[in-house]
């Protein structure tokens, strides 16, 4: 099927793509010929690392092809930078958040029109145009004078989408644009991308999550070791077709979730709460077992997860790691690994990774008593402990020396993982862990959660992926508006039922209040 397309030329196209090759030690790109048509939603998959960012990098210019070439409305197309792209028309929603922390909102969406567009004084018009590029992804609930670097990851996704709205655009690149979005956020890109698919612009969408591409794209593409090796239209094929197109193999069976006791409780919490984040919240964490925490983006999840580790100060409320009577002293994360806790981290960027550091160090990290004598830093040791977790996690890369920095964005996530399950802590709480993962990849990963459990570990997951949560999890909690307002033990959940819980506490506020998630979504 490639090769048909690749022989005949397509006059058709807005961008096409010629033989284009990337090549940094080794070749991660060969030879991808691929016509780009307007009014159409490529859909454009593969495993962690096969190339998909790459090749959306060379098309923005933020990356210089090795070998081919391009053509934009048949004439050469090559942009010496991000820029230079964008003023073609040319545009792209990165992976990694690129927003600049310390201006606000409004400044980081119109950044580049900035000195000319707007003087400093026309502030109020600035505000204006914000807020209606705001409105279009749903984010009236907060200040366009909010710093970007004050707001949740999530946020940050959707004000990255709403920057790249604006203006001249006949090609829009998403690369994983939903990775830290949930339901209703989704629902408002898919209506975005309905909009500009039928006003003739051309998109790429990159996506780990079937249901979404099956959903939003006419065309399938998959990438796999850096060459294409299916271009068609998607109708057609059976979301089976569609795994072992991406991952190489058919996906695989029951996750076994047996082996496991339930022991004495490993965390309990207590009335553990922050102002305007979470209300006042008690749960118990058993050794063996797994509980889920669903929830909408703002929900207080992430917050409450963030409270047990210190990496924010709860105004009241306890927690007790083991079986001890007094509360533990969790003033920071230091602290709280130290009694015991474990967090991995939804920002892999800003709060996990070292990223010009190596991948063997990024898996030690944690651990470095481990891994040092006398306190000199054992490199072969901390070199075996990478490796091993290299194979067993599929981390793509030349080997543990290399950099976590020339990591493809599942493989990077993937290090993140292999830290904490290196480090032994009796708890552990994930703040979307398979974020960013394959398909096949994300098996491996339950896997792994499920056998920390088997070692008397307890575990807290924090996921916008219910199947995700049904799968592994003994029970759900589902947050709304900054509190629990339901358990589910498994058997007693339903996704219906879950997501129904997730939009309750919004719903109980009074009417006209535009500041609940539902309001916009309505
Ligand atoms: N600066 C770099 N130096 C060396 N290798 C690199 C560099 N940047 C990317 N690579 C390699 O290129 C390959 C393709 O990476 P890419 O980011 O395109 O993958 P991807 O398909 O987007 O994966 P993911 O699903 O994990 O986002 C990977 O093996 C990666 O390690
Ligand atoms: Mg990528």
């Amino acid at each position: 099927m490639a090769d048909d397309l690749k022989s005949a030329p397509d006059t058709g196209a807005l961008l096409t793509l010629s033989g284009i090759g990337k090549t940094y030690v080794q070749t991660v790109l060969h030879d991808i010929t691929l016509p780009l048509h307007a009014g159409q939603v490529l859909a454009l998959t593969g495993e962690n690392g096969a190339g998909k960012s790459t090749v959306s990098k060379i098309i923005c210019g933020l990356e210089a092809a090795s070998a081919g070439s391009m053509l934009l409305d048949g004439r050469p197309y090559q942009p010496t930078s991000r820029a230079d792209a964008e003023a073609q028309g040319v545009r792209m929603v990165l992976q990694e958040l690129n927003l600049i922390p310390t201006l606000s909102v409004a400044e980081n969406l119109y950044l580049r029109q900035l000195p000319n567009r707007f003087g400093w004084i026309n502030r109020r018009q600035l505000e204006q145009d914000a807020r209606a590029q705001m409105a279009r992804v749903g984010l009236t609930d907060i200040d366009p004078w909010t710093l970007v670097g004050q707001l949740g990851i999530g946020h940050q996704q959707m004000i990255e989408i709403a920057r790249n709205l604006i203006g001249d655009c006949r090609l829009l690149i998403l690369d994983e644009p939903t990775a830290m979005l949930t339901h209703r956020e989704v629902e408002l890109l898919f209506l975005q991308i309905a909009r500009l698919k039928s006003e003739g612009v051309a998109l790429v969408y990159i996506s780990h999550r079937l249901e979404e591409l099956k959903r939003v794209a006419d065309r399938i593409v998959v990438l796999r070791d850096g060459k294409l090796v299916c271009d068609d239209a998607l109708a057609g094929y059976s979301s089976a077709d569609l795994v072992k197109l991406m991952v190489g193999r058919a996906a695989d069976a029951e996750l076994d979730l047996g082996g496991r006791t339930l022991g004495a409780p490993v965390l309990r919490v207590r009335e553990l709460g922050r102002q305007g984040a979470v209300a006042p919240t008690s749960l118990t964490l058993h050794s063996g077992e797994i509980v889920g925490i669903a929830g909408l983006i703002g929900s207080g999840r992430t917050e409450l997860l963030r409270l047990i580790f210190g990496a924010d100060r709860a105004d009241q409320g306890e927690v007790f790691v083991g079986e001890a009577s007094v509360a533990a002293r969790i003033g920071s994360p230091k602290d709280a690994v130290a009694a015991g806790i474990a967090m991995v981290t939804e920002d892999r960027k800003g709060q996990g990774l070292l990223l010009q550091q190596s991948i063997a160090l990024n898996t030690t990290l944690a651990s470095l008593p481990t891994v040092s004598r006398a306190g000199w830093l054992d490199a072969a040791a901390e070199t075996v402990v990478a490796t091993g977790f290299m194979q067993r996690l599929g981390i793509k890369a030349r080997d543990a020396a290399q950099p976590v920095a020339q990591l493809s964005g599942g493989n990077q996530q993937k290090v993140v993982m292999a830290r904490w399950f290196y480090r032994d802590c009796p708890v552990m709480l994930f703040d979307e862990p398979t974020r960013g993962i394959d398909i096949g990849a994300k098996f491996d990963i339950y896997q792994l959660l499920v056998g920390l459990a088997r070692e008397g570990k307890g575990l807290a997951i924090v996921s916008s992926d219910l199947r995700e949560l049904m799968l592994l999890c003994d029970r759900i909690l589902v947050m709304s508006a900054g509190r629990v307002v339901e358990t589910f033990e498994r058997a007693t959940w339903t996704q219906d039922a879950l997501l129904a819980a997730a939009f309750s506490g919004y719903l109980a506020m009074p009417a006209g209040n535009d500041t609940t998630p539902l309001a916009t979504a309505l």
